[in-house]
């Protein structure tokens, strides 16, 4: 698919069919991942793709959403705030780092004909108990990946003057 094309067909999908996901794809999706820059080169996360039920069940016992349960996969963005560079301030960059590796991957995923949805609306340490994982990493971000069964329209977004400017 071009660049631009998955783009736009990227949208955050809650509604799945329980169809199961090709591993193929997942090898192309982890390369995708694998290419994120991170500040220093640190690549400060690592990335768990979950297929097994009882484990998909616990996930969606923290974030109770129906549409979570129905994919066949979730993957969960996993950082480590002690590894990440940190800013000339001192503050971690780790949520800029994570967030472009999980962006590479949506990307991917739309690029496959898979669907996502970025979610955080849980408590990084009840998830990352949930999910076994042990400090100093956390589960920062989780979303859910498969087929839509139905496909949103996105939010309107604001103007691009807005957004976007060139200063010449
Ligand atoms: C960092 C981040 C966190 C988000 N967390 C959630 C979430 O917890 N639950 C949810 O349903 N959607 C979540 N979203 C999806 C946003 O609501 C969605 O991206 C936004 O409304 C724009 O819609 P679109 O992705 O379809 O273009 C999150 C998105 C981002 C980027």
């Amino acid at each position: 698919m071009e660049f631009y094309d998955a783009i736009k067909t990227r949208h955050s999908v809650r509604s799945y069919t329980g169809e199961t996901v090709p591993r193929e794809a997942l090898d192309r999706i982890a390369q995708a991942v694998s290419a994120a820059p991170s500040a220093c080169n640190i690549q400060p996360w690592t990335f768990r793709v979950i297929l097994n039920q009882d484990l998909r069940a616990a996930i969606s016992s923290v974030y109770k959403a129906p549409w979570l349960a129905e994919a066949p996969a979730i993957v969960l963005c996993i950082g480590n705030k002690e590894a990440a560079w940190k800013r000339i301030e001192g503050g971690s960059i780790l949520d800029m780092d994570i967030g472009i590796a999980m962006e590479h991957l949506v990307l991917a995923a739309a690029a496959e004909g898979l669907a996502t949805c970025w979610i955080c609306a849980f408590e990084v340490k009840k998830m990352s108990a949930v999910a076994g994982i042990l400090p100093p990493w956390e589960v920062l971000a989780i979303s859910p990946l498969g087929k839509a069964r139905t496909v949103p329209q996105s939010p309107k977004r604001k103007e691009i003057s807005e957004l976007f400017r060139v200063i010449e």
